[in-house]
């Protein structure tokens, strides 16, 4: 494949109003759930990405048939013929973990191979295997493969996670909606797109309690039909964008976004000094006052500040005079933007997960790599604000999750483009 890289030339202010699209980690579930569906399923708002693209394949290689038409993907659940998937998509993305409790919920039946590390650390499942072992299914783990079967069909538990995992939570709703019984999470993950993946199931027939609190109820049904739904804005590419325009110190309009999914970043940016207005379904920011730093920023769970919003606001705060201190709670490596940043000259210090920023007066342009997708934002980012111009390589851990981020920064001002050679 050609070698792809983004060109910043940094320092414009942007402006503009923008468009979010849907959100990356609702699709990935909410297309796990159509399997679970015997009939046809539509979802709207559906952003192009690569990783949409590798769940489709997924689900085309377990014989739904799945397309998209414009913004939607439209999937046919009706047969289900296969239930094992290959490594070779297994592979392609670590999230495909959450196929394991549709297929099994389906089938009682299926065959994943085993995901493995990433590039944010070592991203065990044992809660969702723990979990899922208390609903009756069995699960051999042999030879990198997980070996899934409920010959006896799945049954309701009490299960009570020890992390709010948002990926346990969902493999144990996908697995829970047509158990025998009734299944109660305790210490569930409550982020947005645990509410959408369960508003999504209820619409096709399910009995889903609870999701976004902390204490989820879901009483068996015996079969789930299709249904239609929008995914939600992604909150994410929303903070990535408003993080986009301080830096600049612009002014953006974001439209189609829920502000209440935004609740943790906002009170960061007005505490900058960012003016922000938020409406229901957008948000204004203006960035043009003199902006501060943060001083702290420590991650958490939501409705905590979100994990994958610290790398871009690492990137703001790089260039604002004064100490920021960042905690990173939940990834124990997810600091590998850090020397990047370093090389257009932020002054970034790490001490396992805790980071602190010295904002300096100015950044430049450099050649830079991301290694992984919010890291990449983050390197986006900081090269709006960097003299001069940076290359940035790594972009198809960007493509994962932004759709059209280069059409997006030149729609709204920014000196960017995209290069294949
Ligand atoms: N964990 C365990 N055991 C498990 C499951 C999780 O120890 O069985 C630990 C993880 O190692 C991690 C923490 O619990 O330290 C939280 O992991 P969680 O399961 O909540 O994360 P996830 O489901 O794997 C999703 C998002 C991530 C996002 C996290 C946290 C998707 C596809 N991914 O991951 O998104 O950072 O929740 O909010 O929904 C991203 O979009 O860039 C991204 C990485």
């Amino acid at each position: 494949m050609a070698d792809r890289r983004i060109e910043v030339v940094g320092g414009k202010k942007l402006e503009g109003e923008l468009k979010i699209q849907g959100a990356k980690n609702s699709i990935l579930p909410l297309l796990s759930g159509t399997v679970l569906c015997r009939g046809e399923s539509v979802l709207h708002n559906c952003p192009n990405l690569t990783d949409a693209d590798a769940a489709c394949r997924i689900l085309n290689c377990l014989g739904c048939k799945c397309r998209r038409e414009n913004g939607s993907i439209i999937v046919n659940s009706k047969e289900l013929p296969n239930t094992d998937v290959p490594p070779e998509l297994m592979q392609e993305m670590r999230s495909s973990i959450v196929f394991l409790g549709a297929i099994i919920g389906r089938s009682r039946y299926c065959k994943l191979s085993f995901p493995g590390g990433c590039e944010l650390g070592p991203r065990p499942i044992n809660l969702h295997l723990l979990a899922l072992r208390q609903m009756g299914i069995k699960i051999k783990d042999e030879g990198g493969y997980l070996d899934c079967s409920a010959p006896n069909g799945i049954h309701g538990a009490r299960i009570s996670l020890s992390i709010p995992s948002v990926g346990a939570t969902e493999n144990i709703v996908l697995a829970a909606v047509t158990a025998k019984g009734v299944t109660e999470i305790n210490n569930a993950a409550r982020e947005p797109e645990i509410v959408d993946l369960a508003d999504f199931l209820n619409k096709c027939g399910a009995k889903i309690a609870g999701a976004g609190s902390g204490t989820i109820i879901i009483e068996g049904v015996e079969k789930l039909g299709g249904a239609e739904h929008a995914v939600i804005p992604d909150r994410i590419v929303a903070a990535t964008y408003l993080c986009c325009a301080a830096i600049t110190r612009g002014e953006l309009m974001l439209r189609n976004i829920d502000c209440s999914h935004l609740s943790a970043v906002i009170p960061v940016l007005e505490q900058m000094g960012c003016s922000v207005y938020p409406y229901k379904d957008r948000i204004y920011i203006n960035a043009k006052k003199t902006l501060h730093p943060p001083h702290k920023i420590r991650t958490s769970a939501h409705p905590g500040f979100p994990t994958d919003a610290q790398p871009m606001f690492m990137a703001l705060a790089s260039t604002l005079k004064g100490t920021t201190v960042f905690v990173e709670t939940i990834f124990s490596n997810r600091y590998r933007h850090v020397p990047e940043l370093a090389r257009l000259g932020a002054r970034i210090s790490t001490d396992d997960r805790v980071a602190v920023v010295e904002g300096v007066n100015k950044l430049t342009g450099a050649a830079i790599k991301a290694t992984d997708l919010r890291g990449g934002a983050a390197l986006v980012t900081a090269a709006l604000y960097a003299d001069g111009l940076s290359k940035i390589t790594g972009i198809e851990h960007i493509d994962r999750g932004y759709d059209d981020i280069v059409g997006n920064l030149s729609a709204i001002g920014a000196t960017v483009k995209s290069i294949e050679n």
